[in-house]
């Protein structure tokens, strides 16, 4: 056996992808409407669904807080993973797509555990309690990140779980001139969650990178 580990190339998450339960008819409708209300094209892939949604199984999330809704796609496929009376609480700015994410929800099969609070995470994650959730997704604007982390770091309850989307900011980690604006805001993120005390966590490869950290 060789002593250093696998260089993990695209021919891996190929494979990995082709041995991944793909996206129901539902989720795949969902997407369509979303490109054709002009909504942007952002989702998480099967196999990153896949992980989180074990994650959550394995650490019996019954509530889950989400900062970005976009579409929905993310907040369905998690309360997939909860139980009957489990609960999403996902917060969306944008009117125009808290207002698409409602009418899918709506239709899922997953609609009495989704909750859609209209406004930013600024405003209201300071309203959920202390200690009221397992689990929490950031996948919103990457410049609030330092602030969603230190609310759900309230919110979540101790051994619950804290998942931050695009660790890999957005495949433009390494490039030393990145187009994207909120580039940066990811790489000093990035170095806050590599020092962060209070959470055991690591970068998952999957999708543009997500950080999963327990609380301790
Ligand atoms: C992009 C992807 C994301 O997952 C996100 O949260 C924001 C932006 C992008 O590809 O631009
Ligand atoms: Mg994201």
């Amino acid at each position: 056996m060789s002593a250093n580990p696998t260089l993990v190339t695209a021919r891996h998450f190929e494979y990995i992808t082709a041995r991944t339960t793909q996206e129901d008819d539902f989720l795949n409708s969902l997407k369509d409407h979303a490109v054709a209300a002009d909504i942007p094209a952002i989702w998480i892939s099967p196999a990153q669904a896949g992980f989180m949604q074990i994650l959550l199984m394995l650490c019996r999330a019954k509530e889950v807080i989400e900062v970005g809704t976009l579409a929905g796609y993310s907040a369905i496929v998690m309360a997939r993973a909860l139980p009957q009376d489990g609960r999403v609480r996902t917060i969306e700015i944008s009117e125009k797509y808290a207002g698409f994410a409602e009418e899918w929800v709506e239709r899922s099969d997953v609609a009495r555990r989704i909750e859609i609070h209209r406004g930013s995470g600024r405003e209201i994650l300071p309203t959920f309690e202390s200690d009221s959730a397992d689990a929490a997704f950031l996948d919103a604007d990457k410049a609030g990140y330092d602030l969603y982390l230190e609310e759900s770091l309230r919110i979540v309850r101790r051994g619950g779980l804290i998942m931050v989307d695009n660790a890999f900011a957005f495949g433009q980690l390494f490039d030393e001139n990145p187009t994207d604006p909120e580039a940066p805001a990811v790489r000093e993120f990035n170095e806050h969650m590599a020092r962060e005390k209070r959470l055991k966590s690591v970068i998952a490869p999957f999708g543009d990178g997500c950080w999963v950290g327990v609380k301790l």
